[in-house]
């Protein structure tokens, strides 16, 4: 102790900056500034330490509502969806089955059949001016491009528009995933 306060006297006359004190221990001739953190290094600690927090709940919070694997699944099925629109061939019926397997294709096709084919064919498909398209009976051929061609040319003179043009390629797709979506694949593939 009594060497420390030897040093201390090394340091009296030396010139410090202006408001700055200097700590009262030294240690082999080391001293210490005694100042306050400047605020704006303090407010970016104090900040780090609340964001930090409030991230963490946010974070966890959203990891409770929707686990990794139902996020995955999800972000699997996007891409899944992505891929089937970009790869639509109205001639590939296997295709077609798997559009009606794929929950966005169906949804969209639901719209576009609400919108467009109850009043002929009923809201459950059931038909009534037009054919009914759950039950097994497919007049107009039972294979998915068959309906397809179905549905874009029409049956014009039995009362059935042609949509291709009101609708448009993607739609129809759609649309049909939606019919066979309510239809038993292997009954259907087994018929002609
Ligand atoms: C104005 C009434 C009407 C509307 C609207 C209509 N259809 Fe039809 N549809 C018919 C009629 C009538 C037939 C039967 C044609 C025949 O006698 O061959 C038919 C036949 C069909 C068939 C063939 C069924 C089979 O047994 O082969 C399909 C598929 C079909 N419609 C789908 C649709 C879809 C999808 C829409 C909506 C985009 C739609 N229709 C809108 C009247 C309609």
């Amino acid at each position: 102790m009594s060497n420390h306060d030897e040093d201390n006297t090394k340091f009296e006359d030396e010139v410090l900056p202006e408001g700055v004190v200097l700590k009262e221990h030294s240690y082999d001739g080391i001293r210490e500034y005694d100042q306050r953190l400047p605020r704006w290094w303090l407010l970016t600690l104090y900040g780090a330490i609340i964001f930090s927090g409030l991230y963490w709940l946010v974070d966890h919070n959203y990891m409770k509502a929707q686990s990794t694997t139902e996020q995955v699944e999800q972000e699997l099925s996007e891409i899944a969806t992505i891929k089937l629109a970009n790869s639509i061939d109205v001639t590939d019926n296997a295709l077609f089955w798997e559009m009606s397997e794929n929950a966005a294709f169906v949804t969209a096709g639901k719209v576009i059949y609400d919108a467009n084919c109850t009043p002929c064919h009923g809201a459950n498909l059931e038909g009534g001016i037009g054919f009914s398209l759950v039950d097994g009976e497919w007049v107009h051929g039972a294979q998915p491009s068959s309906i397809y061609n179905t549905i874009y040319d029409g049956v014009p003179d039995k009362g059935m528009q042609a949509w291709g043009t009101l609708l448009g390629q993607k739609r129809i797709t759609e649309v049909v995933a939606y019919v066979l979506s309510k239809n038993d694949r292997s009954t259907m593939e087994a018929g002609k």
